[in-house]
């Protein structure tokens, strides 16, 4: 589903190159939830980004369902985003003066698809992230993770085969987090979306299928629950 090969990217200041990613390869199937752990600046987000089409590599390709990403024109790119990805972000990122349902319908709206079939979707994603009676409400009078819950709802209601998570439980409590964790995973189970989630918290990349340890703008390790020195090796990764 994702195919990542050789993937460079720099930013300047002024003629100062500052490397962040410095040839990453990854291939990850459709259906699969992946988690990508690291240190602070070590390219993570970067990596999303140029997954979600946000921003394009100075080298290298990336696939995502056979099409290359870099390949397409903006106009093309911010199409396909739209239909092919959702997005989370540890902040939420959602229009704070708009409604709950506003929010969630933002992304039929843009494509054009806000009609009764949109219609009944927003509801069934309200419902599925628990949010029925909230339909009307400011979003930003909403709880952390009632926000995130709106933001879920929004990046899935368009059916993305992708949805990408910066961080979804950065601000959260343990127990906020676990009720996003779940919610991701259940959505991931019944509709089977491949995921890919940017992570600090060892027990959140615990849901994913394998984690991809990142440091210093490559790839340090693949690893997965089933090997033995998981819990180990985690641990002293993330000290
Ligand atoms: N648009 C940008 N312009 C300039 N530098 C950038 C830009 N985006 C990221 N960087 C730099 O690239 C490096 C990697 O940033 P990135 O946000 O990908 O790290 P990260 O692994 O997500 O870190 P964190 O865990 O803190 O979120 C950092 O040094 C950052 O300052
Ligand atoms: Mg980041």
């Amino acid at each position: 589903m994702i195919r990542v090969q050789n993937v460079r990217k720099s930013f300047y200041q002024g003629k100062l190159e500052s490397k962040v990613l410095k040839g990453v390869n990854i291939d990850i199937k459709k259906g699969e939830f992946v988690a990508i752990m690291g240190p602070s600046g070590s390219g993570k987000s970067t990596l999303l980004q140029l997954l979600g089409g946000l921003d394009v590599p100075d080298d290298g390709t990336i696939k995502i369902d056979q099409q290359t990403i870099e390949k397409m024109k903006e106009k093309e790119r911010t199409i396909f985003r739209r239909r092919n990805i959702g997005f989370v972000f540890q902040n939420y990122q959602l229009l704070h003066n708009l409604s709950v349902e506003e929010n969630i319908a933002f992304p039929l709206h843009a494509d054009g698809k806000l009609n009764q079939e949109g219609r009944q979707r927003i509801s069934e994603m309200i419902e599925a992230v628990g949010l029925v009676g909230f339909e009307k409400n400011r979003v930003s009078l909403l709880s952390g993770g009632q926000q995130q819950r709106v933001a879920i709802a929004r990046a899935l209601v368009n059916e993305p085969r992708v949805l990408l998570a910066d961080e979804p439980t950065g601000n959260l409590d343990r127990a906020k987090a676990e009720e996003i964790l779940a919610l991701m995973v259940s959505f991931h189970r019944k509709h089977t979306q491949t995921i890919v989630m940017v992570t600090h918290d060892i027990f959140a990349a615990g849901f994913a299928d394998r984690i991809i340890l990142f440091k210093d703008g490559g790839i340090e390790r693949v690893i997965s629950r089933k090997e033995d020195d998981y819990a180990e090796y985690l641990a002293n990764f993330m000290a």
